[in-house]
């Protein structure tokens, strides 16, 4: 028998959040009973409800009030409104059921208020599944200030008996996934203002951390608005500067173009599709029999054609080293740090290499205005598939990263998620082949600090100011 065999669902608002939501729970052995404004939108939303999948046992309330009455666990997935859910929160009280957990599916708002809106904020909490329910495993259980201990157990074992997966959350503005992601999206859309091609930003990041979407393709795939949205309400909450939105995307939106749904985001989808794109913006590395010899403050190897060498940094040391290296033959950098915009010698080359053997992948800068010719004997020697990039600090990848791990950072430093959980949310929840915790032990606390510290230097904006965690971090992994 089920584990949820017994348990009754009541799910208000019949969206595609809603159905799914009741269709996982009715699967999975609950008694689901939905509900939507009205019975005319319960009806339909009921019916589509059925033919989304198979036909599965779902009874209709005729009201609110009637569907809280018997039910152990209300779940609200109504319009992302406050003054909408303020007002369902009546009527869901009105039924008198004391022992009924409260969830809402909100992306957006406070459970604390919602709690207190509700009048027992000890029985209300967020249960934030994803898109679709039905096939997402990922659950963030939002706890408020004042949510009883035992209704978070409770959710938790209600969502593992779906078959899903839990990561726990405080009440703090973003959740995890959409918080971490931030400047994911944030530096994606800076680099198009820096003068990158959107195909050539999403082609970096899944060449080199094969994510499956690229960034601008997915906030397409969301909505400009909807981004921007959440942009706004990080702004507004955390009153940090480096949650501001990027003008250009304001711009889309007030124009309509806010992505696949109006025909026109950072795409242009009447000119093909964004695979598309991006596939036609990489390079196949071409046959040679050119030997790389690697050198570098932790590295060297024998002798080679040509010299890479490899720094996380642009110090006095490795530009004396480069410069000398250069003056014996060609020298590539390998490295993501902007000040060798001003200081490769003249006919160095610059690249960022990521992965080898098969894996091999590289952004090669290719920045006339610089005057930097791309490296394209380096990767050809390294069999690697390459893009071009321009002359930025932390060129795309470096800069996406290692601003995402220093959100990660910060949310562990604040209490809102523990690492653990917040590798796992993005492992499920964006499908990203590691967490940004587990990218951090990878890399080295060193590196990402000096990443962020070339960026702050090189664009002078507090977006790239590194937490405090991470500064200890890397103090601690050098004693
Ligand atoms: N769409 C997503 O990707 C996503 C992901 C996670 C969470 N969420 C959240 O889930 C919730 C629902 O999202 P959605 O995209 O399914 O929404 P939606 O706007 O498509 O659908 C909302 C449904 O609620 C109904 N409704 C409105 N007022 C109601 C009321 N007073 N009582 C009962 N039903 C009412 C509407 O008729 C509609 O059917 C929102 O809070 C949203 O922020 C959405």
């Amino acid at each position: 028998m089920s584990e949820l065999a017994g348990l009754r669902v009541a799910v208000a608002g019949l969206g595609p959040m809603g159905r799914g939501i009741a269709r996982v729970f009715a699967e999975a052995g609950a008694a689901v009973t939905v509900v939507d404004a009205d019975e005319e939108t319960t009806a339909r939303g009921q019916a589509k409800l059925q033919e989304e999948g198979p036909p599965i046992k779902v009874d209709t309330a005729a009201g609110v009030t009637d569907a809280a009455r018997d039910a152990d666990l209300f779940v609200e997935a109504i319009v992302e409104r406050f003054e909408a859910k303020l007002s369902l929160l009546d009527q869901v009280r009105a039924a008198g059921n004391a022992g009924l957990v409260v969830a809402s599916n909100t992306s957006s708002l406070s459970i604390g208020e919602l709690g207190k809106a509700y009048g027992d904020p000890s029985r209300v909490l967020g249960m934030h599944f994803f898109n679709p329910p039905t096939k997402m495993r990922l659950v963030e259980i939002i706890r408020g200030a004042r949510t009883d201990a035992a209704v978070v157990g409770r959710a938790r074992e209600w969502v593992a008996a779906l078959g899903k997966t839990a990561v726990l959350c405080a009440d703090s503005p973003n959740f995890i996934v959409n918080r971490v992601c931030r400047p994911l999206y944030y530096e994606s859309q800076l680099l198009v203002t820096q003068g990158v091609a959107p195909q050539v930003v999403d082609a970096a990041i899944k060449g080199a951390l094969g994510h499956r979407m690229g960034p601008l393709e997915l906030l397409d795939f969301t909505g400009l608005h909807t981004h921007l949205g959440s942009s706004e309400t990080a702004l507004r909450e955390f009153g940090d500067p480096r949650y501001r939105p990027i003008p250009l995307t304001r711009q889309l939106v007030r124009a309509g173009t806010t992505g696949r749904a109006a025909g026109r985001g950072y795409y242009d989808y009447s000119q093909g599709k964004p695979r598309e794109a991006q596939a036609a913006v990489l390079r196949q590395p071409s046959e040679s029999s050119a030997r790389v010899r690697f050198a570098g403050s932790d590295v060297s190897t024998e002798d080679g054609d040509l010299t890479v060498y490899r720094t996380n940094t642009c110090a006095e040391k490795d530009i004396e080293a480069v410069r000398e290296l250069a003056r014996r033959g060609r020298v590539v950098v390998d490295s993501s740090a902007g000040g060798w915009v001003e200081h490769l010698p003249a006919g160095a080359g610059w690249v960022r290499l990521h992965g080898t053997g098969e894996n091999g992948f590289a952004e090669v800068v290719s920045d006339e205005v610089a005057g930097i010719e791309p490296a394209y004997d380096v990767v050809d020697a390294l069999g690697a598939v390459s893009v071009p990039v321009l002359a930025l600090p932390g060129l795309v990848v470096d800069r996406v990263m290692h601003t995402v791990v220093n959100e990660a950072l910060t949310l562990v430093e604040e209490g809102t998620a523990e690492a653990g959980d917040v590798d796992l949310a993005l492992r499920l929840g964006m499908n990203h082949p590691a967490g940004p915790l587990e990218y951090l032990d990878r890399t080295g606390a060193a590196a990402v600090l000096a990443g962020l510290r070339g960026m702050l230097a090189g664009f002078g904006d507090p977006r790239y100011r590194p937490a405090q965690l991470l500064v200890r971090r890397a103090a601690g992994s050098r004693r």
